[in-house]
C-alpha cells in the first residue's frame, strides 16, 4: 500500500505544478495569479475539492504525445463561495497557454452539468489561448459543447465569468453567454480578432488593450459589466455579486437580517433641485433609500444616462434601474436600453424584485439613434419590464415624459406599485415643445409671439407638471413626500412577497433582438 500511496502522492504533486515552475514563475512576472491561487481567493478556505485532477488530453498529433500535463490546462470543481455551493473552472495559461483541448472542454462540461442537476452557481475563470490548435476540429466541438450548455443553464443557475488573461477568437462566446462578465485592466482583453488580422484587414492600427481590454469594453462597448483594477479586486467582485442572487432559478436570494427602525430619510426632500432642467445625481437618492452601503452597481462605466444594479432593502437583494438626471439628462437611447432590459431579465430569471427610480425627458432624437434601431432596441426595455412577473415598484422623482413613462416601469405594463414625489411631472412632453405645437396658431397669431409662447408653456405647466393628473387615474397609487420613500418601499415590497404572477403558456416571446 505505501508505494500504492507514494504513486498517488506523486501525480498529485505533478498535477499541481501545472505546466511547471518556469512557466508559474512567467504568470507571476506578468502581475497574474495562476489557476489553483485564484480558486484559493474565491473559495472559503479548505472547501474546494477538485475533479478531474488526473485527466489528460488524447491526442498524437504534432508531437502531443509527448508533451502531456495533468489536469490538461483546467483546475475544475466545487466548493464554497461565503458558505454557498459553487462550482469553478479555472484555466490554466501555464499548459499549452490554457488552450481548450477535447479533454479540457469535457472538464468543463461535467462542471457545468453537475452544476444545472444541483441548482448552484457556475464560476468561469478564463486565462486561454483558445482553441488547442494541435487539436483541430475536437477543440472546436468543446468549445460549441460549452456553448450549448451555457444557453441551457441561462436562467436556470447563474453564470460568472472572470476573464483573467486572453480570450479571443470565438472562445469569447462562452463568456458572452452567461450572466455577467468581469475584466482585468491591463492583463485581459477580449476580441473576436486581434490587432492583426484587424490591421491586414481594415488597416487599422490597435493595440489589444485598445481594441479588447477592460475598461475597452467597460466603457465602449459594454461586454463586460465590470472592469476590475487587479485579480483580487475581480475575485471579491465575483463573492459581491453571488451575494445578491439566489443559487438558482427556483429559489429566492439570500436576505440579512433587518428589524424595522426609523425608516424616515429627511435628506430626501433636498435632493431635487427647484430648476426641473437642474441636473442632480441619481445615485444619492438610490444611496439614501436603499441599507447602508448596499449599492452593487453594474455596468457602471457604460451607458451613464441610466444606472443599474443590486442593492438591498431591509436585508432582502432588489435589482435597482434609474435613470441619471446627471448625465444626457437621464434620456433613454439604445446604449441605456439594453444595458438596462438586459438587467431586468437577470433580476427576472432569478426572483429579485425590481425597483425603479425614474426622472427620464424621452428617448434621444437624431439620425444617430434612429438609423441604428433606438425603436427596436428601445423595445428591449419594453418587452423586459412587461415580461418581468417578479415584484415591481416604480417611484417618479421627476420627468416622465412620453413613451419612455410607459417603459419605464408603469402601471400599464404591471408595475405593482407607482410612487410619485410631488416634484414629479407625468406629460407626453415637456411644457416648451408642448405649448409650441399645440397652441401653434395661438403664437402665431400673437402680436408678441414670445410672451404668447411663454404664456401658453405656463398653462401646460400647471396643468401637467405634477403627479395629480396621474394619481387621479389611479396610474399612481401615492404621492409620497420624498423623505418617506425607503419606508413606503420596505412595506410595499412586504406586502408583494408572495406575488404569483405567471406569463401565457407558450414555447417563449419573441424579444426585439
Ligand atoms: C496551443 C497554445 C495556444 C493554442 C498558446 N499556446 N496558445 N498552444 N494552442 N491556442 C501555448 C504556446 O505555444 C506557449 O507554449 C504557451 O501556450 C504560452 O504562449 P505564449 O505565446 O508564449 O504566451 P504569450 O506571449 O503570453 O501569448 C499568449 C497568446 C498567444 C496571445 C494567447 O499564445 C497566442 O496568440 N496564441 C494563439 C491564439 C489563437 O490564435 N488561438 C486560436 C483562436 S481561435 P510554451 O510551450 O512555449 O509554453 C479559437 C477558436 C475558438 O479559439 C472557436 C470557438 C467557436
Amino acid at each position: 500500500m505505501q508505494d500504492k500511496l507514494k504513486i498517488l502522492e506523486q501525480k498529485k504533486a505533478e498535477a499541481l505544478l501545472g505546466g511547471g515552475q518556469k512557466r508559474i514563475d512567467s504568470q507571476h512576472k506578468k502581475g497574474k495569479l495562476t489557476a489553483r491561487e485564484r480558486i484559493h481567493f474565491l473559495m472559503d478556505e479548505g472547501t474546494f475539492e477538485e475533479i478531474g485532477m488526473l485527466v489528460q488530453h488524447r491526442s498524437n498529433d504534432f508531437g502531443l504525445d509527448k508533451e502531456k500535463y495533468l489536469g490538461d490546462g483546467v483546475v475544475t470543481g466545487y466548493g464554497n463561495v461565503n458558505g454557498r455551493l459553487t462550482y469553478v473552472f479555472s484555466q490554466d495559461f501555464t499548459v499549452f497557454g490554457g488552450s481548450l483541448s477535447e479533454t479540457h472542454a469535457e472538464k468543463i462540461c461535467k462542471i457545468m452539468d453537475l452544476a444545472m442537476k444541483n441548482g448552484a452557481p457556475v464560476i468561469g475563470l478564463n486565462d486561454s489561448g483558445g482553441a488547442r490548435i494541435q487539436e483541430g476540429v475536437v477543440s472546436l466541438g468543446g468549445y460549441a459543447d460549452i456553448f450549448y450548455r451555457n444557453v441551457r443553464s441561462s436562467g436556470v443557475i447563474p453564470q460568472l465569468s472572470a476573464i483573467m488573461g486572453p480570450c479571443a477568437g470565438g472562445a469569447v462566446y462562452s463568456p458572452a453567454m452567461t450572466d455577467f462578465i468581469l475584466m482585468v485592466e491591463n492583463t485581459s482583453y477580449m476580441f473576436v480578432t486581434g490587432p492583426n488580422v484587424v490591421k491586414t484587414v481594415t488597416h487599422e492600427e490597435v493595440s489589444s488593450e485598445e481594441l479588447g481590454g477592460a475598461i475597452t469594453h467597460a466603457s465602449k462597448s459594454g461586454v463586460t459589466h465590470f472592469a476590475c483594477a487587479n485579480e483580487v479586486e475581480a475575485i471579491n467582485y465575483l463573492k459581491q455579486l453571488l451575494s445578491y442572487v439566489p443559487q438558482n432559478c427556483e429559489e429566492a436570494a439570500p436576505a440579512l437580517p433587518y428589524d424595522i427602525g426609523n425608516e424616515i430619510r429627511e435628506d430626501l426632500n433636498k435632493i431635487i433641485p427647484e430648476n426641473a432642467n437642474q441636473p442632480y445625481d441619481i445615485r444619492e437618492v438610490i444611496e439614501k433609500v436603499i441599507d447602508d452601503n448596499s449599492f452593487l452597481e453594474v455596468h457602471k462605466l457604460f451607458a451613464e444616462n441610466i444606472v443599474v444594479g443590486f442593492a438591498r432593502l431591509a436585508g432582502r437583494s432588489i435589482g435597482i434601474v434609474a435613470n441619471q438626471p446627471a448625465v444626457l439628462a437621464g434620456v433613454l437611447d439604445i446604449n441605456s436600453s439594453t444595458k438596462a432590459a438586459r438587467f431586468v431579465r437577470f433580476c427576472d430569471s432569478f426572483n429579485i424584485p425590481l425597483l425603479v427610480f425614474e426622472d427620464v425627458p424621452g428617448f434621444l432624437p437624431g439620425t444617430d439613434q434612429e438609423w441604428n434601431a433606438i425603436i427596436t432596441n428601445g423595445a428591449k426595455l419594453l418587452y423586459a419590464f412587461s415580461e418581468a412577473t417578479v415584484p415591481r415598484i416604480t417611484v417618479i422623482t421627476r420627468k416622465a415624459y412620453g413613451g419612455a413613462y410607459d417603459v419605464m416601469n408603469s402601471k400599464h405594463i404591471g408595475a405593482d406599485m407607482n410612487f410619485a414625489w410631488p416634484s414629479a411631472e407625468i406629460a407626453v412632453m415637456g411644457a416648451k415643445g408642448a405649448a409650441e405645437i399645440i397652441f401653434k396658431n395661438d403664437i402665431a397669431a400673437a402680436k408678441d409671439k414670445d410672451a404668447k409662447w411663454k404664456e401658453k408653456e405656463a398653462e401646460y405647466q400647471t396643468m401637467f407638471a405634477n403627479p395629480y393628473r396621474a394619481a387621479e387615474r389611479g396610474f399612481i397609487d401615492e404621492v409620497i413626500e420624498p423623505k418617506e420613500t425607503r419606508l413606503k418601499l420596505i412595506k410595499a415590497f412586504k406586502m408583494l412577497e408572495n406575488k404569483v404572477d405567471k406569463l401565457p403558456k407558450k414555447k417563449h416571446g419573441n424579444i426585439p433582438l
